[in-house]
């Protein structure tokens, strides 16, 4: 992970926002090459959800909607996440993910490999002696460990064996003198509070330019509420035809308890959600239907099967909303994780609109003669999830003699550059004329850029870790044969191509018709 955040910060794809002032915590800025790819991700997704299909609509609402929305919706009440304070070194834990995150920690994995096999207690104490005191100071194992080892005596050989039960253990080498198991602190090791505090992931505003008289409203946590609530202006100028939908791609905002992991999770970040309304006995097979269509779309875009899966929710982490969900997981370096959301909302959003304004928000079906509420499918997937899935999955580090050549092997469509003209020799005035006039012409149908700031290894490399599918090379030939070279990024085969051609076979090479 280190190595994209380097890459994406070295090559200007995103760099932390206010970085100058020290940086805001999670917080990302997309640079030149993050905006292209941005751009294209979002392009591509709405070609293939909106361009690509006669049943969605596309739509753009403001961030910030009546509060009562926030209220109908749920959101107010319910959007809470359940969290543990650790009173040592105040660091914020999600209630559902501890127990990953202990598993996961420094502690635990070096306690884990100390105590792989058959070992006693010794090793134990051991532990708690050296890496234990630097790694999970606070750890009760590592502040008393004679009495806490003595709550494990019957536990600790089976360490690493079948029959292991890590919440079990875990529990007792956290336990102080009382005896009474407790979950530690993943980060020090302390006894947690057994009691979780719950956040409210809304952020607020003041709607008003007089502090005293301005409207609280809320920074949207789902771009999904604007267009329910635009149900009846979609119905009354357009008027579709079940099953149809509504897409719409804009930023939304959460007061995340545990942003990180880069931009996998930020409290500013933006969507791409299709609410697509159906019959309600259409639901189910709608919903299979959606969860095929986006698994695609990721390996469409040359996302590798290996590294994304199905993940259907069971009933307790469904959202207050939804009566099915499956996620869409990338396989990340930090382990699999959400990038996309399938949920099957039913009529629970369209209904608490209708309940909270006082309109009728059913739908007529006109062949059948009667209004119903429709059910609702949303794809809710995230776009800079979608970014970062994209370039851990394309980042390649290839042996070339004896040097590393590190490549984003991006899809055509997301690769931020399509080409670059470079001369071979910078010296010579008229190399460089030729390269900037090809560069001029080739601008005018794509995405090209002109590079003479190194020599030519230098600037294949560099275009090469920004995912540049061609390089057009102009050479002391190219004044004689108007010939020049064009390198593939993948394979770095060359082909010699006349200049005369070299927009055709550009244009083929990317698939433009
Ligand atoms: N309207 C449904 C909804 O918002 P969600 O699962 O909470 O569902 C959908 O969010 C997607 O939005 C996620 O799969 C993820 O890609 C993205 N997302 C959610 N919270 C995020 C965060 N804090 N940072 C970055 N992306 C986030």
């Amino acid at each position: 992970m280190e190595k994209i955040v380097s890459l994406c910060k070295r090559r200007g794809f995103i760099f932390q926002s206010s970085e100058i002032y020290g940086g805001l915590s999670n917080t990302w800025d997309y640079g030149p090459f993050g905006v292209e790819l941005k751009n294209n991700v979002k392009s591509a997704w709405w070609k293939a959800n909106v361009y690509g299909r006669d049943d969605i609509l596309g739509m753009d609402a403001a961030i910030l909607m009546h509060p009562k929305v926030w209220e109908a919706s749920g959101h107010l009440k319910s959007f809470k996440d359940p969290f543990i304070k650790c009173p040592a070194c105040l660091q914020f834990f999600r209630l559902d993910t501890i127990w990953d995150k202990i598993w996961n920690s420094d502690w635990f994995t070096s306690l884990r490999e100390t105590m792989m096999g058959d070992k006693d207690s010794s090793y134990l104490l051991r532990w708690a002696k050296t890496e234990g005191k630097k790694l999970a100071p606070n750890l009760n194992l590592v502040k008393e460990p004679e009495v806490t080892i003595s709550w494990i005596a019957d536990l600790h050989h089976k360490f690493g064996g079948v029959e292991f039960d890590f919440k079990t253990y875990v529990g007792r080498i956290a336990c102080s003198r009382d005896g009474i198991a407790r979950t530690p602190c993943p980060n020090c090791g302390n006894p947690l509070p057994e009691e979780s505090m719950a956040a409210n992931l809304m952020l607020e505003t003041l709607f008003g330019p007089v502090k005293e008289t301005a409207q609280k409203v809320y920074l949207r946590p789902e771009t999904a509420q604007g267009m329910f609530v635009n149900f009846l202006n979609i119905l009354d100028s357009k008027h579709p035809k079940l099953p149809f939908g509504l897409a719409q791609i804009g930023k939304a905002f959460r007061n995340e308890v545990t942003p990180g992991n880069f931009t996998f999770r930020t409290r500013e970040f933006e969507q791409m959600e299709i609410e697509y309304f159906v019959k309600p006995q259409e639901a189910d097979k709608k919903l299979e239907e959606w969860i095929e269509s986006r698994f695609n779309w990721y390996l469409n875009l040359g996302i590798k099967k290996e590294n994304l899966r199905k993940r259907p929710h069971n009933k307790a982490e469904l959202a207050h909303y939804a009566k099915a969900c499956t996620d869409i997981e990338y396989n990340f370096p930090f382990g699999w994780s959400e990038l996309e959301g399938i949920a099957n909302r039913t009529d629970f959003d369209l209904k608490q609109h209708a309940q909270a304004s006082g309109r009728d928000m059913r739908y007529f079906d006109d062949v059948a003669k009667e209004r119903f509420y429709p059910y609702i499918i949303e794809p809710s997937g995230g776009v800079d999830r979608s970014i970062l899935a994209f370039l851990v999955d394309a980042f390649h580090e290839e042996k070339v003699k004896d040097d590393i050549r590190v490549v984003l092997k991006l899809h055509k469509d997301l690769a931020p550059i399509k080409m670059a003209v470079l001369p071979l020799l910078r010296n010579r005035p008229e190399i460089v004329e030729m390269a900037k006039e090809i560069a001029g012409d080739l601008k005018k149908s794509f995405i090209c850029v002109y590079d003479d700031t190194g020599s030519i290894g230098k600037l294949y490399r560099r275009q090469d870790e920004v995912g540049t599918l061609y390089c057009v090379t102009v050479d002391v030939q190219s004044l004689e044969d108007k010939q020049v070279t064009v390198r593939d990024r993948d394979t770095m085969l060359q082909d010699r191509v006349s200049i005369d051609r070299l927009k055709e076979y550009l244009s083929e090479k990317l698939n433009i018709k």
